[in-house]
């Protein structure tokens, strides 16, 4: 039986909006899955189904090994949730959240003393654990709602969005504790808009986009499948720099979203699949067409680039 999240074509709907469209998911016990996807793409529908706070319309699931429909109470004793918003109490002290929590699960009052030490030590809160919340950095919120989440060590842990919002150095010292109960073998399922973050953090990733999972893999497994060659048009004329972005994605087959604004005018960016053109190529194909460019530069697409393609608006697989 396996122990970590599988989901098979989750659907749900919110009056006419169509938040999940059959949505899969796998994440093997032991291993970090991360849910990839812009704004609006199912993320926290797909959470808030899987840890109970919600229910699919159709489709199934299992969390630890429990059916989500039949067996939810036994999936709440095995999950442990952050959400994408922290939600400590500003009017305590780290200390005293962590033992309050602590309590909650029936913990002596010395061993949820214990447990709290612990904890506040190793998400280097250890010389905060003394002061209001209230007074606690956006990172250090974060870091401490983690560690409410894992006072009592779930089998399943589930963080929506956990790094939003933080500054680099807040995002890395999180990166690392997640990393390291991944390291151990908590299952963790996480969802992120950052491919970065996939990257540094999952075993394996699944990029949702529309409701749907529209791949799925090892990130290096992703960057291979997906990747791609940017061309980097340079024009005396905008309009010039779009006909010779239009007609590259066209003889590649491809629509208007591999078309990407450059940052300044008359520059513009396509996304073809990697070996697509050489740099000759794609000049003797615009000279043909007699628009003559400044420049042409041929680059390995960045993760953002692939990530940003496979969920372009109207993009389907
Ligand atoms: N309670 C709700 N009522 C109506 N629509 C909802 C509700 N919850 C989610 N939706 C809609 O469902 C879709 C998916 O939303 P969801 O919050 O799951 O996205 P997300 O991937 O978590 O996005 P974000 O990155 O912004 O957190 C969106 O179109 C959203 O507007
Ligand atoms: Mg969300």
């Amino acid at each position: 039986m396996e122990r970590g999240v599988v989901a098979e074509g989750l659907t749900k709907s919110f009056g006419s909006s169509r938040a999940l469209e059959g949505l899969d998911l796998h994440v093997q016990e032991g291993t970090v899955g991360a849910l990839l996807g812009p704004n609006g793409a199912g993320k926290t529908t797909t959470i808030r189904i899987l840890t109970t706070l919600d229910t699919a319309d159709t489709g199934q699931a299992f969390v630890g090994g429990f059916d989500i429909a039949r067996q939810s109470h036994s999936v709440r004793t095995v999950i442990a949730l952050t959400g994408q918003y922290a939600a400590v109490d500003g009017d305590l002290t780290g200390r005293e959240n962590l033992i309050m929590v602590g309590r909650l699960y029936h913990l002596t009052r010395a061993a949820a003393k214990r447990r709290a030490d612990e904890l506040l030590e190793r998400f280097m809160l250890g010389a905060a654990a003394g002061r209001l919340t209230g007074t606690y950095s956006g990172g250090m919120r974060r870091r401490l709602d983690l560690a409410a989440s894992l006072v009592k060590p779930p089998g399943v842990l589930f963080l929506d969005e956990p790094t939003t919002g933080l500054d680099p150095p807040s995002r890395e010292e999180l990166w690392t504790v997640v990393r390291d109960l991944g390291r151990e073998g908590t299952t963790v399922v996480l969802t992120t808009q950052y491919l970065e973050e996939a990257d540094r953090l999952a075993d394996h990733v699944t990029v949702v986009n529309h409701g749907r999972a529209v791949a799925s893999g090892k990130p290096a497994e992703l960057k291979a499948t997906y990747g791609g060659d940017v061309l980097e048009l340079v024009a005396p004329e905008q309009t010039v720099a779009d006909q010779a972005a239009k007609l590259l994605a066209h003889r590649a087959g491809l629509g208007e979203s591999a078309i990407g604004a450059g940052t300044v005018a008359g520059r513009v960016n396509v996304t073809v699949p990697s070996g697509t053109y050489s740099v000759v190529d794609a000049v003797r194909l615009l000279d043909a067409e007699n628009l003559l460019l400044d420049d042409i530069a041929l680059r390995r697409a960045s993760l953002d680039e692939v990530f940003a393609a496979l969920t372009a608006e109207g993009a389907s697989s």
